[in-house]
């Protein structure tokens, strides 16, 4: 059985942008209450009493939009403090960098994941939902202030999505050539949207792949993460290239991660809401933290029965969307 030891921790369900595959526009989204998140300090008590004891030693701080939290400087020192974390790690849409890279860079985090779907700026307004402004530029310039402040590996999380950015597979993929930037091309997965871009919305990443291989030829090579990017790299290129194929590959069989939601359920896998507790509300009604970590080791025993089998029948039973999941 796979060793399950990294949590996905959303901390906000809230996010700036709009993006398609991620919040579709007639999702009718209500966001859960700030009195019903989870506090920073039931946070620890989770990790310090729950988690670290079942030897979760890798986390990753995602939304939502995690930079919309008030508190998330002092979240991440808290994390990384702590004698146990060998890895800790954030998933943003960057727009909040620019001003905030570098405080969080001092609270201790130092890798972080942003995504980026275009490099063209009307591309990406369509992609994130243009909200009267362009939003390209400021996100841009919040990566560019992420590598200056030493954010090391920074990753650029890249949906392809047919006829809307895939004719930037090349563009994207030259990022990695002259800086030390780690591209990851998704698939885009159809949770709680299968209509959104119609039949073929996803590109397999063998082609991704081929048309990079085509161009410049491609070997294999190796990024700190703890996901299940497959990487390679462009010869002599600084960064790399991560492909992650969850459409065309089901890697389910190796998940070594849990997530636990912005208002405390824990949820074993991503495609399936089978087995999901409420963390939360345990911790609010007193019960002790002895008896919540043994809830927790009963529902990691049985993950891999939840883990997501039945690719084939289409993945439409969600309640939740990826911002509320968190990725
Ligand atoms: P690293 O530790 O840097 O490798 O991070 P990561 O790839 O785990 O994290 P990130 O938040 O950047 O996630 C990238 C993408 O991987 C997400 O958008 C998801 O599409 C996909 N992904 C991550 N975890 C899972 C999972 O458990 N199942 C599936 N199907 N996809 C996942
Ligand atoms: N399919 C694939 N990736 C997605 N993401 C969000 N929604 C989807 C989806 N439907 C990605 C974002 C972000 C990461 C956490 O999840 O691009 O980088
Ligand atoms: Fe927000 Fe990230 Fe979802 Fe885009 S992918 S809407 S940035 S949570």
């Amino acid at each position: 059985m796979n060793k399950v030891d990294y949590l996905r921790i959303s901390l906000i369900d809230k996010c700036n942008f709009r993006c398609q595959y991620c919040m579709p526009n007639d999702a009718e989204l209500s966001y859960i209450l700030k009195q019903e998140l989870l506090t920073k300090n039931e946070l620890l008590t989770l990790l310090k009493q729950v988690f670290i004891p079942l030897d979760f030693t890798k986390f990753r701080l995602t939304g939502g939009e995690p930079l919309l939290r008030q508190d998330i400087t002092e979240i991440i020192t808290e994390i990384v403090t702590l004698p146990e974390t060998k890895d800790l790690s954030l998933t943003t849409n960057g727009y909040l960098l620019e001003e905030k890279a570098e405080s969080l860079f001092l609270a201790g985090l130092k890798r972080i994941n942003i995504s980026l779907d275009s490099l063209n700026a009307n591309t990406f307004d369509r992609i994130i939902g243009n909200n009267g402004k362009s939003r390209w530029q400021k996100t841009w310039h919040g990566i560019l202030k992420a590598y200056e402040v030493g954010f090391n590996p920074l990753k650029l999380n890249v949906v392809i999505i047919p006829d809307i950015n895939h004719h930037e597979i090349l563009d994207l993929a030259e990022l990695t050539i002259n800086k030390n930037w780690h591209v990851r091309f998704i698939e885009f997965m159809p949770i709680g949207n299968s209509q959104l871009f119609g039949e073929k919305a996803w590109i397999p990443s063998v082609e991704i792949k081929e048309k990079i291989k085509h161009k410049w030829g491609l070997q294999e090579a190796n990024i700190t993460g703890n996901g299940p990017a497959e990487v390679f790299k462009i010869p002599d290129s600084q960064g790399t290239l991560g492909f992650i194929s969850q459409m065309s590959e089901c890697f389910c069989d190796r998940c070594n991660r849990i997530r636990l939601s912005a208002d405390g359920w824990l949820r074993p896998c991503l495609l399936n809401e089978t087995g999901q507790i409420n963390l939360k509300q345990a911790l609010r009604e007193g019960i002790n933290t002895a008896e919540i970590r043994e809830k927790v080791a009963q529902l990691l025993l049985i993950k891999p029965d939840i883990n997501f089998k039945e690719r084939d029948s289409g993945i439409e039973t969600y309640h939740r969307t990826m911002s509320q999941i968190g990725g």
